[in-house]
């Protein structure tokens, strides 16, 4: 290794190598595999810079097979660098304050493939051949495919193509094909080879005029294609895999009862499921969508480069967050908790709350006002990415008064009150595993307005047991519907003598419908002023109606003295001490 005799200077060595193999042809990349090896040795830096590739600009068919490489590359094993995706600008400042990397070098994406392909050390076996065009509505299937043979998809004709071995043909195997077809001779050739599920839409969208046919007006979104790989997840979309009756619903339930998959329960889907959109995605929370109720949503649909975050070991041990006070019960005071809603979803997590919170953080240190502010987020990111945990809790610390707490409903996004007790028992010790991990007291939870009868009387007093879980934040789906378990100057019940269960308020903007749940900042404020002194009470704060952070400075500013505006340990001491 002449590298490492010449190089004096570590670092000069290390960069000299790296834009050595970028500019080169990729087999000269080994280049750059010398100067990790010397990294290593000598300790520092402790990970050379991942192979970092622009797909921006890429067609879908490249940015399918270069997302299935990056999945491949960052597989347990196979690479020691790893290998990153740019897509948005949110992705480069991602890779800048976590690795430290910033203006990285970038990879060309033929050279990547072929890099991919070829080697030195390829991480594909192969090729998968078919037809985007023709065959748009497997390319779910398509990659699940990808994913267990570690194959390439390319088109014919296709540059990378070139020399690599075809290891499943899709044009001749799914000739004919509909995702039905698809999707079922994948579970019966490889499902025992899948880690999981995801749902993937390959491009439809609504209609009206046909509710079962959706047209596919749309290309598939590729930014979760390199965690299904890595992962090696089931990844399919049936639209009407959710509606009784139909035979796609048939297939599903077939493959999440089957007990020969390695799949845990409730399943915890990838993607996202947006099939059939009445009253927001009916599905969405995917508990509702077979009889056996064994399934729970991590909204992830088009979320990059998770394969490279999720290298990283999960979060083990607790993290730690801000200590929330709980002083003694004022009856004079009004206690108010203000949840920034929608954290569940990876995708907010990857940039609207990433936004919120370097706002909420710029607003604490100008002294603009930094009221206790409950954010919630995703217990997912304990495996997917552990290091935005860590960036949302370190970049936490300076305001003191930003918190963290489950987002609806705890473990996974579902509708706990609905599932089988077996069921309901895993998840529920899964979400006080979550709190213990995220350091935390307190959990959204949503309900489907006919099941809170369940939930209050037979579900969430079992939280007691064990204490964790110590405040439940309720939504109400759907959130125009009253819930008639509690009365109208309820705010809240305590179950099981322990824990607290705040009736549901959400706050979707002030410039949307329906007006009940988006009054205006001073509205809001008003109403919260004037209930009696003494309550203890909570809003559910959520940006798809437009509702931002302004919106709740502009509410904050408008409460009277007596209003408190609470951290949630505050309000269930306050609750439990009121009774
Ligand atoms: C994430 O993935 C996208 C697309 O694959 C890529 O363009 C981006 O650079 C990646 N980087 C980060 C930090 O997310
Ligand atoms: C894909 O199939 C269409 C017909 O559906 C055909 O026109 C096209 O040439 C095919 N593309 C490739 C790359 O083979
Ligand atoms: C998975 O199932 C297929 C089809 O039944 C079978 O050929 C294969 O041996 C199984 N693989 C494993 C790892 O069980
Ligand atoms: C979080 O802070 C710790 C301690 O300062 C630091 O070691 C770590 O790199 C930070 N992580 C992230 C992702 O910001
Ligand atoms: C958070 O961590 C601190 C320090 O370990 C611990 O004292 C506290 O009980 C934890 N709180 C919760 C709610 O887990
Ligand atoms: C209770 O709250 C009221 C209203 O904010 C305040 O005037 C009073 O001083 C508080 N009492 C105590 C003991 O803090």
């Amino acid at each position: 290794m002449p590298v490492r005799t010449a190089c004096v200077a570590l670092a000069l060595c290390y960069a000299t190598a790296l834009l050595g193999a970028a500019n080169a042809s990729p087999r000269l990349s080994n280049l750059a595999v010398s100067a990790e090896n010397l990294a290593f040795t000598a300790g520092t830096p402790q990970t050379s810079q991942p192979i970092v590739i622009d797909l921006s600009t890429a067609d879908v068919v490249t940015k399918l097979a270069a997302q299935v490489c990056v999945g491949l590359f960052n597989r347990d094993g196979a690479s020691s660098r790893g290998a990153y995706a740019l897509i948005e600008a949110v992705d480069a400042d991602w890779l800048a304050d976590i690795e430290g990397i910033r203006d990285p070098t970038l990879h060309s994406v033929a050279d990547f493939l072929e890099l991919c392909l070829h080697g030195p050390n390829p991480v594909a076996r192969g090729f998968l051949r078919y037809n985007y065009t023709a065959q748009k509505e497997l390319v779910p299937n398509i990659i699940t495919v990808a994913a267990v043979l570690d194959a390439v998809p390319l088109e014919d004709g296709h540059p990378a193509i070139t020399g690599a071995n075809i290891l499943f043909d899709a044009n001749v195997v799914f000739a004919g094909f509909k995702p039905l077809d698809a999707t079922s001779y994948t579970f019966n050739q490889y499902a025992n080879i899948t880690t999981g599920i995801s749902k993937m839409n390959p491009g439809y969208s609504k209609s009206k005029t046909h509710p079962f046919n959706p047209p596919l007006t749309r290309d598939a979104n590729s930014g979760l294609v390199d965690y299904i790989v890595k992962e090696r997840l089931f990844n399919f979309f049936l639209w009407n895999g959710c509606i009784p009756g139909t035979e796609e619903y048939v297939l599903q339930k077939r493959m999440v009862s089957d007990p020969s998959t390695a799949w845990k329960k409730p399943l915890d889907v990838m993607g996202y499921d947006d099939s059939w959109p009445i009253a927001g995605d009916l599905f969405e929370a995917e508990t509702d969508c077979n009889k056996e109720h064994n399934m729970g949503q991590i909204a992830s649909n088009g979320v990059p480069n998770l394969s490279f975050f999720s290298r990283k070991a999960k979060v083990g041990s607790p993290m730690l967050q801000n200590i929330a006070p709980a002083p003694g019960y004022n009856k004079s005071k009004t206690y108010i908790g203000i949840v920034v809603g929608d954290g569940d979803n990876i995708a907010f997590i990857r940039t609207s709350r990433r936004r919120w919170f370097m706002d909420r953080a710029a607003r604490c240190a100008a002294n603009q006002g930094c009221f206790p502010l409950l954010w919630t987020i995703s217990p997912a990111l304990l495996h997917l990415a552990p290091d935005w945990l860590r960036w949302y809790y370190n970049n936490s610390y300076a305001s003191k008064h930003d918190y963290f707490v489950l987002p609806p409903s705890g473990d996974l996004y579902a509708y706990p009150a609905m599932m089988p007790e077996d069921m309901q028992a895993n998840f529920m010790s899964n979400t006080e595993r979550d709190c213990v991990l995220l350091n935390t007291s307190a959990s959204v939870t949503w309900e489907w307005f006919d099941t809170w009868s369940t939930a209050i009387k037979h579900v969430y007093p079992k939280y007691a047991k064990q204490n964790t879980v110590r405040g439940l934040f309720a939504v109400n789906v759907p959130y125009m519907f009253p819930v008639l378990n509690f009365g109208p100057k309820e705010h809240y019940k305590i179950l099981g003598g322990k824990v607290v269960l705040f009736k549901p308020r959400e706050w979707r903007g002030p410039a949307c419908t329906p007006k009940s749940a988006c009054p205006t900042a001073h509205e809001l404020a008003a109403e919260i002023n004037g209930y009696p002194k003494g309550t203890v009470s909570h809003i559910y704060v959520t940006s798809d109606g437009g509702g931002n952070l302004g919106d709740i400075y502009d509410m904050v500013a408008a409460l009277d003295e007596h209003v408190e505006v609470s951290n949630h340990e505050m309000l269930v001491q306050a609750a439990l001490q009121r009774g």
